[in-house]
Formats: C-alpha cells, structure tokens, sequence
C-alpha cells in the first residue's frame, strides 16, 4: 500500500483463497461526531426518536445530551487534567535520562505520551526502522508486546520494556508459531509471509515479514507466486483485491486473523457519513474489512495517513476509519481541517499511560522485560531483515 480505492465502482467481494476470513462487519459500530467519544450511534438514534415521541423542548434535549463529553475520559483534555499530568511527563524525561533510557510510542497511544514523552512515534514500520537507531541502553516501547519483541529481536543486548498491562493484540494472539510449523507442511512450496502484528515465534517460523505500510510493495516483488499470508485475513483479502487490480497474479493462502477494532467498520457508516459531510475524505487502514476499503479515497498504514492527511487542503473534512489514538493526534496536529473521528478503541494501546510509563522506568517488573530464546531472536531476525531487503529495493 498506499491503495487509492475507486469511490463508486461496485464489486463483488473476492473469494478467499484458503482459510475462512473473519466474519461480516458488524451492523452497528460504535462510533462518534466530530471527536473521540464513547457513544454509539444507534443510542444516540434511540434517545432522539425517544425525545419526538415525548414532545422535549429543545433544551430539555440539550441537558440530557451536554453531558456528553466526546472522546470520553481517556481524550479529553481540561487544563486541571494537564496541571496533574506535567510533574509526570517531568519526572518521567528526568528518569529517562538517569537511566539512559528512550520512549518510542506508536500513534495510538494516548496523546500525553507522544506529545510528552515519547523520543520516537509514528507506525509499527517507522518505530522497527527507529529501534535500529537507538544507543541508549534502555528502550520502553509503549505499544503493545509484539513491537517490544521486534525491539528485542534487532537490539538483543538491549533491556526492552514494555509498560502496559495489556500487551496482547487480537491478530498477533490469533495464530501460534506451532500453527505456522503445521502450515508448512501443508504448503511446502509456498513463501510464507507474516504481518508484524505477530510474536517472535511466528516471525521465526516466516520467511518475509510485512508492515501495512510495505504488505503491498513486498508481496508483489516476491519471486514466487505461492504465498501464505497470516494471520490478517482481511488485510490479505485487501492485498488480494489491490494485487488483481494492478493485474499481479499470485496464489495467496489467507488465515482467518482479524483486528477487532477495525472489524467494527463497514460500508453503510461510510454511506451514512458522506451524505452528511460534502467534500468528506475516507480514510481507512488496511486492517479494515475489503467493502470498507472500496469505500475509501485512501488506505494506508497510520503513518501514510498521516502523510495523506497533511497534503490535503485546509478545511477538508477527514473520516479516519482506524484506532482513535490517531484521530485525536490528528486533531492537535492539524487544527484547520475536521476530523469527523472514530471512536474504536484498542485496549491493547490504551493500557499505556503516563503512570505505568514512569513505574516502569522506576521498579520494571520481571514480565515486563521482553525476553526472547536466542534461537528463536535469531530466525525471527532473518525474516525482518528480508523485510528491509524487500522494502528498500
Ligand atoms: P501500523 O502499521 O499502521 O502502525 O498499524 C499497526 C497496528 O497495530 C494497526 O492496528
Ligand atoms: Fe492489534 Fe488491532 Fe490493537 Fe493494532 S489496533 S494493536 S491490530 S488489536
């Protein structure tokens, strides 16, 4: 990717070659206006036909809703909320220092952190490019636990923290190296590529891996035309889609992974959204569902949005379809265009915060150094390697 996806051309859904993808996209995502909130949709739509059937005036309609706070608790900023937050990010870039220690943070992560402590930041492929540059001896990788192993695996000597006390993924948890051993067997002439949304122990068991920034440019450049892609299915499904219009023809064999915060989206949001938003930009990752990214004028990795966003004139109002950490980095960073938001959130991402940063920089716990079997570290480093190879040619 970049994929540039047709506005208006219907297709039908290609078929899976291989395994059974993940389900329909759910009816009725949550989602939010114009910020990060935590309310659906379909609530909102209950409480205003409530509100006509009673006969409310307009501002008994506006009690009840001005509580609302878009974007909930997790991103929604007052100043008492920074006063309480500075003598942490103080105290945390203090602690850095004694420490000889660096923060790199994915975008979607909560605001404070990129904004306030955060050394590096941007998606999975820039923050693998930049754990290659670090020197200092202490790297926290506030993410989740796969980008804290694929730190690990390219700085062995190296003490890799990671933070929060969620570090799971829903796709990097959805297929074991065992289950990859088993895959070969089944496909022995096939090149075996993995997304970086996978442990250490699935990259050891992959030939090439892939971020969604790159799965497009080297998956195409692959000499053989067998491949096993795992374990996104919908991210595989959109590769597939993306490599017919471009007419490359390869063999793909798709696991049934799915990301569970970008499953939530489907074409009737993105329907409903435009009738309401002239001029609006669809912008959505490639872990969404294929109808979605038909839908859309870009897909891409979370740092190629950004960069799509950025050239796009002032005023241009975006509908990001990905996790809400970059819809609110999005807002700060360009405050003259609207961001009509979304409000899946990954809780994966959002366990990091400012107080499990600094107790970690303080007092690590034991299963919060990334710890890896140095044959396995090995092997997996092969196939990120082969993934540099392939994205710099
Ligand atoms: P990026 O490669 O865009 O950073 O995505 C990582 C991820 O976890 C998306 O859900
Ligand atoms: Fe994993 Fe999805 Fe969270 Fe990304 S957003 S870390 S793919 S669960």
């Amino acid at each position: 990717m970049p994929v540039s996806s047709s506005l208006t051309a219907a297709r039908p859904l290609p078929v899976f070659t291989g395994f059974s993808p993940c389900g329909p996209p759910s009816r009725v995502p949550t989602w939010a206006f114009q910020g990060t909130g935590n309310f659906s949709l379909a609530n909102i739509e209950i409480f205003l036909q409530f509100a006509i059937f009673r006969g409310m005036t307009a501002e008994e309609l506006y009690k009840r809703l001005s509580s609302i706070q878009p974007g909930a608790v997790l991103c929604t900023y007052s100043m008492e909320k920074c006063e309480q937050m500075l003598p942490l990010i103080n105290e945390i870039n203090e602690l850095k220092k004694e420490r000889d220690a660096v923060i790199l943070a994915h975008s979607y992560v909560a605001p404070e952190i990129i904004l306030g402590v955060a050394d590096y930041d941007g998606d999975s492929f820039k923050l693998s490019q930049d754990a290659t540059k670090v020197s200092a001896k202490t790297i926290v990788f506030s993410a989740v636990r796969f980008m804290g192993e694929t730190a690990k695996i390219l700085n062995p000597t190296k003490d890799v923290l990671i933070p929060g006390p969620l570090t799971g993924c829903s796709l990097a948890d959805s297929i074991t190296g065992a289950e990859v051993k088993a895959l070969r067997e089944k496909y022995p002439d096939h090149t075996f590529v993995c997304y970086i949304n996978t442990t250490a122990d699935v990259k050891a068991n992959c030939d090439v891996c892939v971020t969604s920034s790159n799965v497009m440019k080297i998956v195409s450049s692959l000499e053989n035309d067998k491949i096993v892609f795992v374990p996104d299915g919908l991210m595989g499904q959109n590769l597939i889609d993306e490599m017919k219009k471009r007419g490359i023809k390869k063999e793909i064999v798709l696991h049934s992974g799915c990301c569970y915060v970008h499953e939530t989206y489907d074409s009737e949001l993105i329907n409903f959204f435009r009738s309401q938003n002239p001029g609006l930009k669809v912008v959505s990752h490639p872990e969404c569902h294929p109808g979605v990214a038909l839908l859309s004028d870009y897909v891409g990795s979370t740092g190629q949005m950004v960069n799509y966003i950025k050239e796009q004139p002032e005023g241009t109002p975006f509908l990001l379809l990905t996790e809400c950490g970059l819809n609110a980095r999005m807002q700060y960073e360009f405050p003259n265009k609207t961001f009509i938001g979304s409000c899946s959130m990954c809780k994966y991402m959002k366990s990091n915060s400012l107080e499990n940063i600094l107790e970690t920089l303080r007092h690590p716990e034991k299963a919060q150094h990334v710890e890896l079997d140095e044959s396995v570290r090995v092997a997996a480093k092969k196939c990120i390697d082969a993934m540099f190879y392939y994205a710099a040619k």
